[in-house]
């Protein structure tokens, strides 16, 4: 008996060994940590239940049969994040460079399928060379069953990728098929086809990081939906969301202990609003007034800044905040940031979390970059996302409201379940000026004769009091007290049953 025990303890010392010393030190000399030391920062302390330890590979070609690393370049089990079930892998970059072979593939395989069927989410912790170029098709295939997986897990659990080493070719399709992808800057990159295949094809020269490392895929592609400085803050940051989120759609979002006044006064919002309507403001100041002890957890922070999104707590609830950034773009809707916020839309539906929405919206971007892009097609994404949404949907127009970007932003007409506005707000078909000059279009000549109509257009509609006398506002309301309005309309919330009709799936502007 002791000799077996002593045997089971060398094999798992071998194992948690990896690819061995050499290559751990050279993991830390680049500044990464290894494929274990990752989970133990993502997971409580001692929480982790390992699956697979001693799994190897089967390939017999290219003298693969004379070595076999126990675990096959994966890390996979369960652990906890304070406290909630949640599946991990963590490829482990030390063992054929975290190449994915065919039983490294199952190895995934079975823990997605484990998140699935016990309703917790899965992290995955990307750092692989790609394929198992040994093991050809295999590995191919191996790939495909994991897509497969990200597909069927889609909508049912929550699905976290963090790339923290190399992620290209037909690899990355994994990640992007997640709700969130993060990545470690400086460390990580992303790309289908590397720097030499582009230099080759298209005769560009770039470097990994500007094809796709951390800062193209915040800023430029939206791949990414955040990056971290180092492996140690991504870890902490993943637990951080984790936080927020419901375990599985089964589930209702975490319910944490919250120690702030649900009735907190926020004085200062009564003068949030500039007296000049083209001047803009910060709604992030907004944001973090409203929410649980000012914690934001932003999402897309450095991609079309022109919207906001991320989670916030009420009354220890996650809710979902879309907010117009008047700082950027006047707040404008446009491509990006239609997709950028229909896809958290979808997200926060999916998952039954409640979807806060704070609107400064002066219309959709004009021009031909816009019309040749396809602003329609995208802006309906996000009309499309709130208008199939059944979650509790509650919406403040804090200033402009113009156009059809005041129908798409959750308003009553798209099933917003309570309505607000502040005594700032302008809901029209545009602004003034625009407004005067097609129906005045005679008097264009006349400075006096449109400075009239322009404050009569004003005074009759730059005010939130004809769309509240239409029932479309449910309440005009006082600045300072937006936190207490929006968490007791969430409250009134809480048992809201919508189901949309039978179909087997919608069929969303792509
Ligand atoms: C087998 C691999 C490997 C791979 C790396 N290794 N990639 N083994 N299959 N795909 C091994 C190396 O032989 C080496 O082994 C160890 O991992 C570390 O690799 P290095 O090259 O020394 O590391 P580094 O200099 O950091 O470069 C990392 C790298 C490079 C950029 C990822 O290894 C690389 O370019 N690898 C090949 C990438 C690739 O072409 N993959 C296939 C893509 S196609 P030793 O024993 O020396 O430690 C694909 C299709 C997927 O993935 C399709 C899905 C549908």
């Amino acid at each position: 008996m002791v000799d077996v025990i002593a045997e089971l303890e060398k094999r798992r010392s071998e194992a948690a060994l990896g690819g061995g010393q050499r290559r751990i030190d050279s993991q830390h000399a680049k500044g990464k940590l290894t494929a274990r030391e990752r989970i133990e920062l993502l997971l409580d302390e001692g929480s982790f239940e390992e699956y697979d330890m001693f799994v190897t590979h089967r390939c017999t070609d290219f003298g693969m049969e004379q070595e076999h690393v126990p675990g096959d370049g994966v890390v996979t089990g369960w652990g906890t994040v304070n406290g909630r079930q949640v599946y991990v892998f963590s490829q482990d970059f030390t063992v054929y460079g975290g190449s994915l072979s065919a039983t490294h593939a199952q190895k995934i395989c079975k823990v997605q399928e484990m998140a699935v069927r016990n309703g917790a989410p899965i992290i995955g912790l990307n750092d692989s060379g790609g394929a198992r170029i040994q093991e050809g098709v295999d590995s191919l295939g191996g790939y495909a069953d994991v897509f497969q997986n990200n597909i069927m897990a889609s909508g049912v659990v929550p699905q976290i990728s963090v790339i923290m080493g190399p992620c290209a070719g037909g690899a990355v399709y994994s990640p992007a098929m997640t709700d969130f992808i993060f990545m470690v800057r400086d460390s990580s990159y992303m790309f289908v086809t590397g720097p030499d295949v582009v230099k080759t094809v298209t005769n560009e020269v770039v470097t990994a990081e500007e094809l796709g490392g951390a800062s193209t895929h915040t800023k430029k592609s939206s791949v990414a939906d955040g990056s971290f400085e180092n492996d140690v803050e991504a870890m902490q940051e993943v637990r951080r969301l984790v936080d927020f989120l419901p375990l599985s759609n089964r589930e209702k979002p975490p319910v944490r202990p919250f120690f702030d006044e649900v009735g907190r006064i926020e004085e200062s919002l009564d003068t949030m609003i500039p007296d000049n309507a083209n001047t803009p403001y910060d709604m992030k100041e907004l944001i973090l007034k409203i929410a649980d002890e000012h914690d934001f957890y932003e999402i897309q922070e450095d991609y079309a800044k022109n919207i906001i999104t991320g989670f916030i707590r009420m009354e220890g609830q996650t809710v979902g905040v879309v907010a117009n950034q008047p700082m950027v773009l006047a707040g404008c809707l446009d491509i990006d940031s239609s997709r950028k916020a229909a896809r958290f839309v979808r997200f926060c539906d999916a998952f039954e979390i409640p979807i806060l929405t704070l609107v400064d919206v002066p219309g959709f971007l004009p021009g031909t970059s816009q019309e040749y892009g396809g602003v329609i097609k995208h802006g309906a994404k996000l009309l499309f996302a709130y208008g199939e949404a059944t979650v509790p949907k509650v919406t403040v127009i804090t200033r402009k409201a113009y156009g059809g970007a005041y129908d798409v932003m959750a308003s009553k007409h798209l099933r917003g379940d309570v309505n607000y506005a502040w005594p700032t707000a302008e809901i029209a078909v545009m602004g003034a000026k625009g407004a005067v000059e097609i129906i005045h279009r005679a008097d264009l000549g006349d400075a006096d004769k449109i400075a009239a109509h322009t404050k009569d257009y004003e005074d009759r509609f730059a005010n939130p009091f004809v769309a509240a006398e239409r029932g479309f506002i449910d309440e005009v309301i006082r600045p300072q007290s937006t936190r207490r309005r929006v968490a007791r309309a969430f409250a009134a919330l809480r048992n809201k049953k919508l189901t949309n009709p039978w179909k087997k799936h919608d069929n969303i502007p792509l």
